[in-house]
């Protein structure tokens, strides 16, 4: 039996990887995608989500528009990473697939509600705002989430869009507070872990070489890479996104510990930090599986295997 799932996104291209290598999984039944803002708005969002859906030949799949703004606060985007539609690289032509008239966070609740409970995990990997507004309106559902394994935050890599925060928790961190204090199994990838995932030549000329939907693929990296090189001097830019798929796919690539993490919510400096307890100092309870580490490789393996299947 496949393992059902829903990935909570703002594509950006390694949310547009993410989404490819799930699709391509047999292993993984995805019962539709939810846009928020992030990366880019939401109206840019929706339509890379599913221009990105056609690319993998799966204009069947449920796209639903969620909330175009942080719970409390003005959006922030990531133009100077992603390009100006937040999927620059090769142009992909305007979907002809619908978008679903639900709201995301409706389609959230009513699918966490019809599914068996347990049966349905949940992949964030933008902003958590879609997440918390269905935990709010519908704290039922709560209870009813297989697993949470989304992409956010950092300990040792500490920020990306500020020195002390990662974008996604940053963007909305009063969002991240309540899902991280929510109760649920949750699996998160940090910048520690996703900052290996690093596109090197060899890797992405793999990827270039498995036809249209490689080409396209290396296309959105050559593209992002330029800036994550420029800022860290890496031999390639981090693939931040995919790696929650590949958990999903093949956990044994990735290693961490059951810790507590908190949110800062209230300093200007630090906001949304992932405070992460990797040494087990405070006495809090651990609410989470903080990944430390990957086989970047195998990922990589993985990646290619995959893609080349679409
Ligand atoms: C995260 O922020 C976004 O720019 C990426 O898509 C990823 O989800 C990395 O900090
Ligand atoms: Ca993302």
């Amino acid at each position: 039996m496949p393992r059902k799932i829903i990935i909570d996104t703002d594509p950006g291209q390694d949310d547009a990887v993410a989404i490819l290598l799930a699709l391509a999984s047999s292993e993984l039944e995805v019962l539709g995608i939810t846009c928020v803002a992030g990366n880019v708005p939401l109206a840019l969002t929706e339509v890379n989500a599913r221009k990105v859906c056609e690319l993998a030949g799966r204009a069947d799949m449920r796209v639903f528009a969620g909330c175009d703004r942080p719970l409390m606060r003005r959006l922030i985007t990531a133009e100077h990473v992603h390009g100006k539609t937040g999927l620059d690289g090769v142009a992909l032509p305007a979907p002809t697939m619908p978008l679903q008239s639900a709201h995301a966070v409706d389609f959230l609740i009513d699918t966490l509600r019809a599914e068996p409970a347990g049966s349905v995990t949940l992949v964030p990997i933008g902003p958590l705002t879609n997440i918390a507004m269905a935990m709010r309106k519908a704290p039922d559902i709560v209870g009813r989430i297989a697993e949470i394994v989304l992409m956010g935050g950092a300990y040792f890599e500490v920020g990306n869009i500020t020195p002390a925060a990662e974008f996604n928790i940053h963007v909305d961190p009063e969002a991240a507070e309540i899902v991280f204090r929510a109760g649920c199994p949750l699996v998160v990838m940090p910048l520690d872990v996703t900052h290996k995932a690093l596109t090197t030549r060899p890797r992405i000329e793999a990827l270039r070489a498995l036809g249209p939907v490689g080409q396209v693929v290396a296309s959105w990296t050559d593209f992002f890479e330029r800036f994550d090189m420029e800022k860290y001097g890496s031999e390639g830019a981090p693939l931040h996104d995919p790696c929650t798929i590949a958990y999903l796919l093949k956990p044994e690539l990735f290693t961490g510990r059951e810790i507590n993490v908190e949110i800062e919510t209230g300093s200007a400096l630090t906001l949304g930090m992932t405070v992460a307890d990797w040494w087990r100092v405070s006495g809090r309870a651990p609410n989470a599986l903080f990944m430390g580490d990957m086989d970047a490789e195998g990922f990589f393996a993985l990646l290619t295997d995959r893609l080349g299947r679409l």
